[in-house]
C-alpha cells in the first residue's frame, strides 16, 4: 500500500511521525512531533538502517514489504540503539528471520541485552566496509554521539551519510522528508533544541566525529531525526559544529524566578541597560512559565546569559537551582554571564550565582545587583548599568576572557 518517499533512485524513506509522544524521553515537550527515521536501500543486496520506536513497528515493516515485495530483508543496519530507533528490532527479526543485524562490538552486546538476540549478527569495527552491489557501505564509529555505540554509514555510491542523532532535529515530517521541499525554517529552533537538550553534554564527541567524517564527500545527511539535509545540509552542520564548541549568537538571555515581582522587576530593568546600549536580540524568560528545554535551547544559542533570583530558603529559587545545575552538567563553556536578585533578610541567591559562574569560569560583569525587598534608587541604576556593562563585556570579549 505504501508509496515510499525517494531520497535517491534506490534509496528509499520508511521512516514514521509521532504526533502522539507529549515529552521525548518522558522529560523534553514535543511541540510539534518528532520523526524517527528509518532509511532502505534496495540494491543485489536490501539493508534497512535503524528501525523506529515499537510502536510504529507496524507501519515500518508494511512500509519495508511495500517495497520489497518477496525480495527479502538481508540487512539490518544499527546506527543507535537508543529504543526510539532499535524498538522494532524483535519484530522486524519476527518478520525478516534471515536478516543478518550489523553493528558494532557494543551495538551487538546492546542487541543482546535489549532483544536477547544473538543469532545472526555481523560484527563491524572502524571503517569497514560491507557490499550491497552497486551500494558500498562504510561504518564510522562515533562513540557517545550521545550512546557509547553510535556509529555513522557512508554510502559511497549515493554520497550518503546516514549520521544517527548528530545533525537530527525535533519536529515531524509535514508531508516531505526532503529539506527542499518542506518549510524548514520551524526546524532550526528545533534543532537548537535537540542538541542542547539531548546531545548538548557530549559536545566532545561531536567535535571529533565532525572532524573524523570532514573528508567524506557526503552530499545528502540523513539522520534519525528531521528532514533529511540536502540543499541546507551545510547550514545543519554548521549549526552543530557551531553549538559543538560552544560558540554562539550575539544576544543575551536574562531569565529569572520570580515570586511577587520584585526580582522581575530588576529582570525589565537590565533589560533595558542592555536595549541602550544596542544589544539584539533581547531574550526574557521567566523560568515559572517557560519550559527548561526552550530556555537551555536559547542559552546554547546567544553568547549573553544574566540570570535573576530570589532568595529562597537561604538559596535559590527552586527552579534557578534546577537550571544551573542542568547547565552544569552539560560543561557549557564560553558565556558572558551577569546576575541579580532580591531577598528580605539575608541575600543568599546572588553568592550562589556568581559561584556557580565562577565554578564553570564564565566571564562575569563586576557589577551585580542584589537589592534588599523592594528596588530602590541606587540598584535601579545599578540594573540599568548591569546591562550597560553585559553589553560591553559582548563587544570586547578579549579583554574579559580570562574567567572571574
Ligand atoms: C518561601 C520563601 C522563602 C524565602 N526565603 C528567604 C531567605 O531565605 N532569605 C531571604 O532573605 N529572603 C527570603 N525570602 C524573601 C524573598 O527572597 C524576598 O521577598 C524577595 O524580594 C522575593 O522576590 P520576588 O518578589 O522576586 O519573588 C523568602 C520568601 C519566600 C516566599
Ligand atoms: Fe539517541
Ligand atoms: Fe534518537
Amino acid at each position: 500500500m505504501f508509496r515510499n518517499q525517494k531520497i535517491t533512485d534506490d534509496i528509499y524513506y520508511v521512516g514514521v511521525n509521532d504526533r502522539q509522544k507529549a515529552k521525548f524521553e518522558n522529560l523534553i515537550p514535543l511541540y510539534d512531533g518528532v520523526s524517527y527515521n528509518a532509511y532502505l536501500i534496495v540494491d543485489e543486496k536490501t539493508a534497512l538502517i535503524d528501525t523506529v520506536d515499537i510502536h510504529f513497528g507496524e507501519i515500518l515493516i508494511q512500509k519495508i514489504l511495500s517495497q520489497l515485495g518477496d525480495k527479502g530483508l538481508d540487512y539490518l543496519i544499527i546506527n543507535h540503539m537508543e529504543p526510539d530507533h532499535s524498538g522494532s528490532l524483535r519484530l522486524l527479526r519476527k518478520y525478516f528471520p534471515n536478516m543478518t543485524i550489523v553493528g558494532n562490538e557494543r551495538t551487538l552486546s546492546m542487541v543482546k541485552g535489549f532483544y536477547e538476540i544473538d543469532g545472526s549478527l555481523l560484527k563491524v569495527s572502524d571503517e569497514e566496509s560491507l557490499s550491497l552491489g552497486r551500494h558500498q557501505l562504510q561504518f564510522f564509529l562515533t562513540p557517545m554521539v550521545h550512546w557509547p555505540e553510535t556509529m555513522m554509514t557512508f554510502d559511497h555510491a549515493d554520497k550518503v551519510l546516514f549520521s544517527g542523532d548528530a545533525f537530527g532535529s525535533f519536529g515531524a515530517l509535514n508531508g516531505s522528508i526532503l529539506d527542499e521541499n518542506l518549510d524548514i525554517d520551524k526546524y532550526w529552533d528545533e534543532m537548537y533544541r535537540y542538541y542542547a537538550n539531548v546531545i548538548g553534554k557530549y559536545s566532545s564527541p561531536v567535535q571529533k566525529a565532525i572532524k573524523k567524517l570532514e573528508h567524506l564527500p557526503y552530499e545528502i545527511i540523513c539522520s534519525t531525526h528531521g528532514p533529511v539535509w540536502k540543499i541546507n545540509l551545510k547550514k545543519a552542520v554548521e549549526i552543530y559544529d557551531r553549538l559543538s564548541s560552544f560558540q554562539a549568537e550575539e544576544g543575551v538571555v536574562i531569565v529569572y524566578g520570580s515570586m511577587y515581582g520584585n526580582t522581575e522587576l530588576m529582570a525589565e530593568t537590565v533589560a533595558q541597560g542592555l536595549a541602550e546600549a544596542g544589544v539584539k536580540p533581547v531574550i526574557i524568560h521567566n523560568i515559572s512559565t517557560v519550559d527548561l528545554s526552550i530556555i537551555l535551547r536559547d542559552i546554547y544559542r546567544y553568547r549573553g546569559c544574566i540570570f535573576g533570583s530570589p532568595t529562597y530558603n537561604n538559596g535559590l529559587f527552586p527552579e534557578m537551582e534546577d537550571l544551573i545545575r542542568k547547565i552544569e552538567s552539560r560543561g557549557l563553556k564560553n558565556r558572558i554571564f551577569g546576575c541579580f536578585g532580591s531577598y528580605t533578610w539575608s541575600g543568599a541567591a546572588v553568592r550562589n550565582l556568581t559561584e556557580f559562574a565562577n565554578r564553570l569560569q564564565w566571564p562575569m560583569s563586576d557589577v551585580m545587583v542584589e537589592e534588599k525587598q523592594g528596588l530602590k534608587k541606587d540598584n535601579y541604576e545599578s540594573c540599568l548599568q548591569l546591562g550597560h556593562q553585559i553589553a560591553e563585556m559582548l563587544q570586547n570579549p578579549v579583554q574579559f576572557n580570562k574567567g572571574c
